[in-house]
């Protein structure tokens, strides 16, 4: 498995606004790991994820895939003929599903992007969590156990908060992969997270990959807050 990355939330409504961001980054001997959504990829179609793997980006398709195995398995067929780097999946579809998503991707000559699960939405609340769905374990039991069942599915990782990725690693090991959003720099502002933290944090704490958003994209100069995000995070 690859050595960890920053990888950036392109959370833009449109092609020339993704392409004007990128532009930025022309000369940079590093060229930035992107996240590409669910708003950006259903506004321009898979035409986004050639483009930007032209201009040399490694990319996580961040859909959050949850159907019945079969569907899934032929739509992540369609994803791994996209050449995209990482995907994902919700653990909520069980392991049935997750498997049937690993057999799809996995192209002829046996190799497949990284795949991840989503395990408990963040946006979930402990509480909500136990009254609308019925799950009647605590946040951290129903996050351990989605990724332990990721993991024998045969899956790479999890998506998860830079606080659960200790936990994740103790449960599944230190090669199943954390990849984490939610994270700012000491001082920048928190927007809509809740819970934040510092990519050196991060690292420190299990973090396999960051994802980063606003700090980078709505920064005065994304260049270098990127530049900085990986120096704190990598140490490069
Ligand atoms: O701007 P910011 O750094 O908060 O962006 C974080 C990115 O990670 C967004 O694309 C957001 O949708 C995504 N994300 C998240 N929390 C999750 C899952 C995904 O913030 N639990």
């Amino acid at each position: 498995m690859s050595g960890g990355d920053v990888i950036i939330a392109l959370d833009f409504p449109s092609a020339e606004a993704v392409y004007a961001f990128l532009d930025k980054f022309e000369n940079e001997a590093r060229k930035p790991y992107v996240k590409v959504g669910m708003e950006l990829f259903y506004a321009e179609g898979p035409q986004i994820v050639r483009e930007i793997k032209a201009r040399g980006h490694k990319i996580f398709l961040d859909l959050k895939l949850h159907d019945i195995p079969n569907t899934v398995k032929k739509a992540m067929a369609s994803l791994s003929r996209l050449d995209v780097d990482m995907t994902n999946l919700h653990a909520a579809g069980t392991i049935d599903m997750m498997r049937a998503a690993v057999e799809g991707l996995t192209r002829p000559d046996g190799t497949r992007p990284m795949l991840l699960a989503v395990t408990q939405l963040t946006s979930t609340s402990e509480e909500r969590m136990q009254r609308e769905l019925l799950i009647n374990a605590s946040m951290p039991d129903t996050v351990k156990k989605y990724a332990q069942n990721a993991k024998e599915a045969g899956l790479d990782g999890v998506v998860c908060s830079p606080l659960e990725a200790g936990l994740v690693k103790e449960a599944c090991g230190a090669a199943f992969q954390t990849v984490t959003p939610g994270i700012r720099f000491a001082d920048s502002a928190a927007d809509d997270q809740a819970r934040v933290m510092t990519p050196e944090k991060a690292r420190l704490g299990g973090s396999d990959y960051i994802v980063v958003g606003r700090p980078i994209t709505q920064a005065a100069d994304p260049v270098a807050a990127y530049r900085r995000c990986v120096k704190e995070f990598l140490g490069e």
